[in-house]
């Protein structure tokens, strides 16, 4: 097929949009994250994710060294899917709630919450990945069981 000049200078106006918006969008991961937390999360946790006493605990900062371990992201990729409840204890506060599982919302959703959490507490924007999710979503745990994963220091 022969292009046109106007038909060649439609198809490079389309590319230059198509191209750095496709950067953009791998970027923005976890503005995505922060959009979605602020949707779906800040009710119990704080628009900041700095927790609401006797409510939801700090994630930011609090997350730290969990997000450091792979067992640590498996955890985090469990709650998001399945679900905690029970007593917890986060920076010197008790908690004994329930939060709920978040399982209708997909991988990719709750990937980039996380990787705006992970910012948020110093961690690589990566830390928890959609694969993590996938792998936490596979094993049907209850709410009560993730806990049990938090308390086996995963
Ligand atoms: C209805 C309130 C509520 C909502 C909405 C909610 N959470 Fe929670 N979240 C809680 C409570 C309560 C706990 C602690 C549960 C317990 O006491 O066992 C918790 C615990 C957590 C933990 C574990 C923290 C730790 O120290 O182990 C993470 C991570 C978490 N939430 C992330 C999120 C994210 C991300 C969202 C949004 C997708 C979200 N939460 C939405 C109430 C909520």
């Amino acid at each position: 097929m022969k292009l046109s000049s106007s038909q060649l200078a439609q198809c490079l106006a389309c590319l230059a949009c198509v191209a750095p918006a496709s950067a953009v969008l791998a970027d923005s991961l976890a503005d995505q994250g922060k959009a979605l937390f602020g949707t779906h999360c800040a009710a119990c946790h704080n628009a900041d994710a700095s927790g609401i006493a006797g409510v939801a605990p700090p994630l930011a900062g609090a997350l730290r060294e969990r997000l450091a371990t792979p067992a640590g992201q498996a955890y985090l990729a469990n709650v998001l899917t399945h679900g905690l409840a029970g007593p917890i204890q986060s920076q010197g506060q008790s908690f004994n709630g329930v939060m709920p599982s978040f399982a209708t919302l997909p991988d990719e959703s709750l990937a980039a919450v996380l990787s705006w959490l992970a910012l948020s507490n110093g961690a690589p924007a990566q830390a928890v990945g959609a694969d993590a999710l996938a792998r936490a979503r596979a094993e049907r745990k209850t709410p009560g069981a993730v806990r049990k994963l938090r308390e086996a220091g995963q």
